[in-house]
């Protein structure tokens, strides 16, 4: 079992890029499954109906999202019928959508994916340490193979989730700061842990964003409008290898790619 993650897709030049890399990446990689988070695809906030569509056509086997889910509104029209997109499960009791689904590939294959969120320097919701217990309870008798995106900002909250879920599932990898680390690793009893997985988006903005506005803003402190930068792509993912047997993991390789450096390897 062989999982690609591609980090938080971010508009138009984020979508570009996976449509040029993906084709070379699963020759590369024979993903058994593939995953996206697509929290910023609709030109930096949210998805669309269209954008999922798109994707899936492309081989993307599951959606995971974050605090942009709501972003775009479309997302009411279809979170509930998506059986293969998330959003974080630690959201109120209630909420559209669900915040973890098992994805079954064309060779029948099955991976349970799980979406949390960290509530340090995002909003208040509901513990996600507890949430995600919560949801392994009802996983963990039918399911080995289990892939958690944390969508967190503070690097502490998600070395923590690293810890508290090791041995308990595949793979636990971070995104939402749109800056890859290099703290890749098998944590001690087995699950493969990358604090974020980074952006795939352009590059030369900040997190995504036209650059010169969100300059205007942190020197004026005004209200500035941002928009989705046009230029050229960067391309964040992590690939990882599992256990047949355990479900844990074997292998844990970075991928990070630019436009302006095209190294097929
Ligand atoms: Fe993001
Ligand atoms: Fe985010």
């Amino acid at each position: 079992m062989r999982i690609l993650f591609i980090g938080d897709i971010f508009g138009g030049v984020g979508r570009k890029a996976v449509k040029t890399l993906l084709p070379d990446l699963k020759k590369k990689f024979d993903p058994t499954f593939i995953l996206v988070n697509g929290e910023n695809a609709a030109g930096g906030r949210g998805i669309t109906a269209a954008i999922a569509k798109e994707l899936y056509e492309q081989g993307v086997h599951g959606i995971t999202l974050g605090n942009h889910t709501w972003d775009n509104k479309d997302i009411f029209n279809f979170i509930d019928d998506d059986e293969r997109m998330i959003r974080p499960a630690n959201y109120p009791p209630g909420t559209p959508g669900k915040g973890f689904t098992v994805l079954r590939n064309a060779s029948g294959k099955e991976l349970a994916l799980v979406n949390v969120m960290g509530r340090t320097f995002l909003p208040p919701i509901d513990c996600p340490f507890q949430t995600v217990d919560g949801i392994l309870d009802k996983l963990k008798k039918k399911h080995k193979y289990i892939f958690v995106d944390f969508h967190a900002e503070a690097t502490s909250e998600k070395i923590a989730m690293g810890w508290h879920l090791d041995g308990k599932v595949s793979a636990v990898v971070g995104t939402h700061t749109h800056v890859q680390t290099n703290d890749e690793r098998i944590l001690p009893k087995g699950t493969a842990y990358l604090t974020d997985v980074g952006m795939t988006g352009p590059r030369d903005g900040v997190l995504g964003m036209e650059r010169e506005a969100v300059l205007q803003k942190f020197k004026t402190q005004l209200p500035v409008r941002f928009t989705a930068d046009e230029g050229k792509w960067q391309f964040h993912a992590v690939v990882v290898t599992l256990d047949n047997d355990t479900g844990l993991a074997k292998k844990i390789e970075l991928i990070r790619r630019f436009e302006t450096e095209m190294i097929f390897e």
